[in-house]
């Protein structure tokens, strides 16, 4: 079920179109279910405005196919008109200089009121924006089949070792306990909630944010990999190349009990009409209560010659924004609005107490960035990083010790 676009109707731009408006390309990975009804909210409300949409959508969760193929359009000098570029790569991008400046938008928009402000120091390089961030997405999720667990006489697990009960429940009936795909991103994703319960915030930071050596190389890392392995053995064997969408459809569909996975994934409950408190359950994932991995999904806008497309460009940043967009899109994607100052009475429960917490773990010390999803690292630490986990999660014979071992020397050597 698509999220009804009427919500827009009242705000769509009563816009006068520009003799010859331009157009926009926007290069980003969202095909799944939920993603796609999300991009063509924004798809709409630019083509309401007269403004032609090319659509650069590229599979494959987390994106890692859409940036190579970004990397390659950029370099041959003709890059899209927007990406979907995220965390510390924007400033490795401007750096570069691929990146236009926004703040022809954001100033008369007022963009710095309305945005937390450890959101735009991310979108800006040299003191103008560069990027326009689209959403807050929490990666610490567990998502629950309420039936399975019905059946199975579990309890939504809090803690680790409660996980570990429920899911000897799920497997006692006949059920996969967790919904898993093992690509490298997806690993990492499951990884780094381990970590966030076993390491606490601080040290989380320290080691995928600071790439401190004694953390990353330390007890505690050993603790991670060691849960880390005890998890996955609760991941069927057909879980090799497996989508996080596939993955999601089989807790949808009752043949699994659990998901790890950021709230993109309630884009597929939503998509299958499925309620939550009801058909499923949405829970901090095991341990990380109070805790908030944070996924900024942001657009950076390249340098372009053509003054009808940066016109274009102009009014893509603008309808980004837009708190009617933010509304439609977000109940559509799974995520939070990334404005402070909405209207939430339209979202549900779990959005509800995403936002909550992700204010609540600011003043606490406890809002993270996500290492999985290019929020902590550069793309280069993160693919070595992504390296040592899947290797291990595939490798049988490796112990937590040799991986942590493996995860210092990649690391250093990225840096
Ligand atoms: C992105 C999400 C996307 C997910 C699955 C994440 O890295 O931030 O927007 O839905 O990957 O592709």
């Amino acid at each position: 079920m698509k999220i009804t676009k009427t919500l827009l109707a009242a705000s769509l731009i009563s816009a006068v179109t520009p003799a010859s408006a331009g157009e926009v390309e926007v290069l980003h990975w969202w095909t799944a279910g939920g993603e796609a009804n999300a991009i063509s909210v924004l798809k709409d409300m630019l083509e309401q405005q007269g403004y032609s949409w090319i659509d650069f959508g590229v599979e494959g969760g987390g994106g890692e196919s859409a940036m190579r193929v970004l990397r390659t359009r950029a370099v041959s000098g003709n890059p899209p008109s927007a990406a979907n570029i995220k965390g510390p790569d924007i400033q490795e991008w401007a750096r570069l200089g691929f990146l236009t400046n926004l703040n022809s938008v954001a100033n008369p928009e007022h963009w710095d009121d309305v945005i937390p402000k450890m959101i735009t120091n991310v979108m800006k390089y040299d003191n103008h924006y560069v990027a326009v961030p689209v959403n807050v997405h929490r990666v610490n999720w567990l998502w629950a089949n309420s039936e399975v667990f019905a059946k199975a006489g579990a309890k939504i697990p809090t803690s680790m070792d409660e996980f570990f009960t429920a899911a000897d429940k799920i497997k006692a009936i006949g059920l996969i306990p967790l919904a898993h795909g093992s690509q490298p991103w997806q690993n990492a994703t499951l990884f780094e909630v381990i970590a966030l319960d076993v390491l606490g915030a601080k040290d989380y930071i320290k080691a995928f944010v600071d790439l401190d050596m004694d953390t990353l190389g330390g007890e505690k890392m050993i603790e991670v990999f060691t849960q880390f392995k005890r998890v996955r053995s609760y991941v069927d064997n057909n879980s090799p190349g497996r989508d996080w969408m596939t993955a999601t459809s089989m807790v949808i569909k009752g043949e699994a009990g659990m998901q790890i996975m950021g709230d993109w994934a309630k884009g597929e409950f939503s998509a299958a009409g499925k309620v939550p408190g009801k058909d499923y359950v949405c829970a901090p994932a095991f341990g990380t209560a109070g805790k908030f991995t944070y996924n900024v999904d942001s657009f950076a806008f390249f340098d372009l010659q053509d003054e009808e497309n940066f016109k274009a460009q102009q009014a893509l940043a603008s309808t980004i924004l837009d708190p009617k967009f933010q509304e439609v899109f977000n109940l559509n994607k799974g995520s939070i609005p990334v404005r402070l100052d909405m209207d939430m009475s339209h979202f549900d429960q779990c959005a509800l107490d995403s936002m909550r917490e992700f204010k609540s773990s600011a003043k606490t010390g406890d809002l993270v960035p996500s290492m999985a999803h290019g929020m902590s690292t550069t793309s280069y630490v993160q693919s070595a990083m992504f390296d040592v986990i899947t290797n291990f999660f595939n490798n049988p014979n490796e112990t937590p010790k040799e991986a942590v071992q493996r995860l210092t020397k990649v690391v250093k050597s990225s840096m």
